[in-house]
């Protein structure tokens, strides 16, 4: 009886990552939607995880999580350095994100991305056997999938890509440039959240390397090589769950109360990245309180935002931005025991998100630029009696497919103030209407729905 093929995902982020030293070190779910996504679809599929701790140094051995099989890949504090901090997070990230930072180019960084992509193919090629599936994820990444076939060339290799793809203006800033492209070139499908991402890669791929074809099917090197956009998603069933359980649903009502029973309760949750549009929400915000339109007495913004990237200077930055806004817009509109906005940076467990979605009136999710955005989704998933309203960016891939969202460009300020104002003042029939419409976009087109279409093309 032939082995049905394993999976093997491989990304930068393992599901938990180390957090705090010494005796207080401790294993924390990690921040983000490649993890969000990824964690379920192992948990069904079963398989291999080869990824970093996120401590730097020699990392834990190989090790079982419920039926899941880590594999940890150590990174130095070089490595750290130039291979996350720098090439991934100070080059790749801003430059896949319409370069609202500006994009450094470095050639120690590329360097160590050469050397830590080689270390990953190796992991991945060690854990893999004959005809094995490998899926690897995300801009840290991109050289995998060349690497690995020279190492293993009967494996099925795909590649998914969280974050957007730039168009060539941008991408063609890359001094390394067709060296990326050949190395996702080595896929044997490559996965864009949406069709304008996959636009991008297969005429940068025309451009600038020998492939020929068209935009889903190219040649390269001799080889097929398809290209697809393929949405992620949510495993909105555990969502829904989890917003219908009886502590959830207490919490959501404690967490009223505090805020106060008669506030409106608009709700903000995002990595501390200067993508998010944070800053603009905010000054948003400030408007509506300025002109009166909402008072602190009767409406709270609430941001939750997870620590993230903090040693990268334009983390700090921003940061710092965000809290003397906040700090800002309390010391004008707060009164006694209202605050105008609450700011807690922290993680928090996936019960104590669900509660703050239950407990929100309407949702801002505004990125200046954002993949796909699952905490949009989530927020649905979780509005079990329809109620609520979610105020999403056109810049977000979850725009594409959620669009009975009240939708805004986040960087046009009355925009977002006539937004916020209208999905504030949305009547109760017009916010059910949209909300179940957008609940069955979601229900349907679920993670498992996104996994299996991408294996699925990928092993057809
Ligand atoms: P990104 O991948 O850029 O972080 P997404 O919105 O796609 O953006 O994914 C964010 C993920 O991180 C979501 O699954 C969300 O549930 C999770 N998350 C966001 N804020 C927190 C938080 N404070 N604590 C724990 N998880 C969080
Ligand atoms: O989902 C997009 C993403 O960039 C993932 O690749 C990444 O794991 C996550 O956001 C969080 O970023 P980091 O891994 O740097 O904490």
């Amino acid at each position: 009886m032939p082995k049905r093929p394993s999976l093997i995902v491989v990304a930068n982020r393992l599901p938990v990552r180390r957090v705090g030293a010494g005796a207080g070190a401790r294993w924390e779910r990690s921040p983000g939607g490649l993890v969000s996504a990824m964690e379920p679809v192992l948990e069904q599929f079963g398989g291999t995880w080869v990824g970093w701790s996120g401590s730097p140094g020699r990392g834990p051995r190989p090790f079982w999580a419920d039926n899941v099989r880590i594999v940890p890949v150590a990174l130095s504090r070089r490595d750290e350095e130039h291979f996350y901090n720098g090439m991934s997070n100070r080059t790749f990230w801003p430059l896949y994100h319409d370069a609202v930072r500006t994009p450094e180019f470095n050639r120690q960084w590329w360097g160590a991305y050469v050397e830590v992509n080689r270390r990953f193919a190796r992991a991945a090629a060690r854990a893999a056997r004959r005809g094995d599936v490998v899926w690897v994820h995300d801009y840290h990444l991109q050289l995998v999938p060349a690497m690995l076939r020279e190492l293993k060339p009967d494996l099925r290799i795909g590649f998914f890509m969280h974050v957007p793809f730039p168009p060539e203006e941008l991408f063609a800033w890359l001094p390394w440039r067709t060296d990326i492209l050949r190395g996702l070139l080595g896929a044997d499908l490559v996965g864009f959240q949406t069709q304008a991402a996959m636009q991008n890669f297969s005429r940068l791929a025309r451009r600038y390397t020998t492939a020929v074809g068209t935009d889903s099917e190219l040649e390269f090197g001799g080889r097929a090589v398809r290209c697809g956009s393929f949405p992620v998603s949510i495993d909105f069933d555990a969502f829904d769950a989890l917003a219908r359980d009886a502590e959830v649903v207490r919490d959501a009502e404690s967490i009223r109360q505090r805020l106060g029973a008669r506030r409106r309760v608009v709700l903000s949750v995002d990595r501390l990245d200067y993508t998010k549009g944070i800053e603009q929400r905010l000054s948003a915000y400030a408007e509506l309180l300025a002109t009166r339109e909402v008072s602190a007495d009767r409406c709270v913004l609430v941001q939750i935002a997870v620590p993230t990237r903090d040693p990268l200077p334009d983390y700090a930055r921003i940061r710092a931005s965000v809290e003397h806004a906040v700090g800002r817009i309390n010391g004008e509109h707060a009164s006694p025991g209202r605050v105008a906005v609450h700011y807690f940076r922290r993680s928090l467990t996936r019960r104590e998100l669900v509660a703050w979605y239950v407990a929100a009136d309407v949702m801002l999710v505004t990125p200046l630029r954002d993949g796909m955005n699952l905490v949009a989704k989530e927020y649905v998933a979780c509005r079990t009696d329809n109620s609520g309203v979610l105020v999403l960016s056109e810049f977000a891939g979850a725009a594409r497919e959620l669009r009975r969202a009240v939708l805004v460009n986040p960087r046009d300020l009355d925009g977002m103030v006539a937004a916020i104002s209208h999905a504030l003042k949305m009547d109760a029939d017009e916010a059910a209407q949209n909300m179940s419409l957008l609940r069955s976009v979601v229900r349907r087109h679920d993670v498992r729905f996104w996994a299996e279409g991408f294996l699925g093309a990928l092993t057809a």
